[in-house]
Parts: C-alpha cells; structure tokens; sequence
C-alpha cells in the first residue's frame, strides 16, 4: 500500500497567508499542516510515501521534509504538478510511484485524530474498488463547504461536492483509499465547472460501479485549508487536546 499527499494549489481561501507561501508549509499548532497527514500515514503502517506539490515553494516542501527520516521513512518521493488541475489531476502524477498497487491519499490540508490503521485494513480486505472515510458533521453551513454523502440504507449511493442543501451530516474527508483502477478513472474524467478534475467525480464512478465502501470517523477531523476561520478552529483543537495527549505520554 503506497501513501500519497497532496500539497498542491494556491491556497487562496487562506489569503493573504498564502500570498507567498504554500497553505500546507503554514503551521498547525507546533508543526507545519503537512506534517499532519504524513504522520496520519505512517501511523497507519505506511512506509513509501509521495508527495506532490507544484508552484513556487515546491522546493521549500524538500528543504522542510528532505528524506523522510524523521518521520522514520526510508525516502519520501516528490512530484512536481505545473499546474492547478486538482485533486484528481494531481494524483495522476503519482501513478509511476503507485506502480500498480493500491494507495491511500490524504489531502495535505487535513488533520485528523483518529489512527486509520483499522480502516486501511479493511481496505486491504475488500477484492478491489474504494474506500472513503466520512464524518459527521451536525454544522450544515459547514456542510456547503465540503462533499457530502447521498446515504440510501447505509450505502453510498452518491456524493455531492459542496451542496446548497446537504443530503446527509456525513462529509467526505479528505482520506481516500483507491485499487490500481484509479488512474484509468481519472483519464476519462472531463474538467468541472471550476476547471478541475474533480475527485469527487473519481469516487462517483465507483459508486456507479458498486465497488465504493466507507468508514466513519470518530475522533475530530479538519479541512485546515477551507477558510481562515476553519484553520484556526483546527489549531484551536490541536492546540488544546493534542497538548494534553503530549503532556499525557510523557507523565507515563
Ligand atoms: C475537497 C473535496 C471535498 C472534501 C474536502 C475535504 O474539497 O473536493 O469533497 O470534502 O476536500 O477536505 P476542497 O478542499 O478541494 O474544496
């Protein structure tokens, strides 16, 4: 199982702190945002690792991570995405280092509290497909802002990217874990409405084709790239819990 983060984009609804810096360098709490998810992984077992990143601090992501020894990796893997596509276009680029395996991605912007080793390994029982992680998130003008789950009889029977009217509380976090199919996916996909593939449009197909399963989250979970006021709702968190989970583990 190969592990993929994306810290890509231009981070504007985080502007002006993005204006000359990439979202995920900023920091949350006491390490840069990508730390989050590359530790999110590798708590989960998962030892090759790429990132991809693109604009003008692609290099600062090198200097920051280097080989990955810190995170007790072997060597982390970069890619470089020369333009803004998406989610979906980004993680075309890490198909070479997929190399017909089955990977997990993490949107580099996410922080998530629960370790994912028990969902990762019901993805690696399931013959094929997908699988998304969801939360629920009681907060509909939060809702508006994310992908959220069509639920018929505890099946996903469809995700809609940011809503008007949210079908459900479960939001689509930024944890998707995909089969050696995705990439075949994502070549049919057509540009959305914003210009981008949309990853969402990739999860949709394996509902069409019955082969989309999920989990839910329970600890919290933040989309620490959605707007000013959500990022420091997740430093608040971090901040406040994860200290104490710290302070906990050094008293034991
Ligand atoms: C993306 C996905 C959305 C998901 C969110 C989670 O949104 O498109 O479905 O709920 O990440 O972080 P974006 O951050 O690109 O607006």
């Amino acid at each position: 199982m190969k592990g993929v983060v994306l810290a890509g984009g231009s981070g504007s609804r985080l502007y002006p702190l993005t204006r000359i810096t990439n979202k995920h360098l900023l920091p949350v709490y006491d390490k840069p945002m990508i730390f989050h998810p590359i530790e999110t992984l590798v708590r989960a077992g998962i030892a090759e690792i790429m990132v991809v990143t693109g604009g003008n601090n692609a290099g600062d992501f090198l200097r920051l991570l280097g080989n990955g020894r810190d995170f007790g990796l072997k060597q982390i893997h970069y890619a470089y995405q020369e333009r803004e596509g998406g989610v979906a276009e980004a993680l075309s680029l890490a198909e070479d280092f997929v190399a017909g395996d089955r990977c997990v991605l993490v949107l580099g912007d996410n922080v998530i509290e629960d370790d994912i080793s028990e969902f990762v390994a019901h993805f690696a029982a399931q013959p094929a497909g997908a699988r998304i992680l969801l939360k629920e998130i009681d907060d509909r003008r939060h809702l508006v802002h994310l992908g959220v789950a069509v639920l018929n009889d505890h099946r996903v029977v469809r995700i809609m990217e940011k809503p008007r009217d949210p079908p459900s509380a479960y939001a689509v976090t930024g944890v998707y874990m995909y089969d050696a199919g995705v990439f075949d996916i994502v070549r049919t996909l057509v540009p959305s409405g914003r210009g981008e593939l949309e990853i969402t449009d990739v999860i949709n197909e394996y509902i069409r084709r019955g082969l989309m399963e999920y989990d839910i989250l329970n600890g919290f979970w933040g989309d620490a790239g959605e707007s000013i006021d959500h990022y420091m709702t997740v430093i608040t968190y971090v901040a406040k819990h994860w200290r104490k989970r710290k302070a906990r583990g050094r008293a034991s």
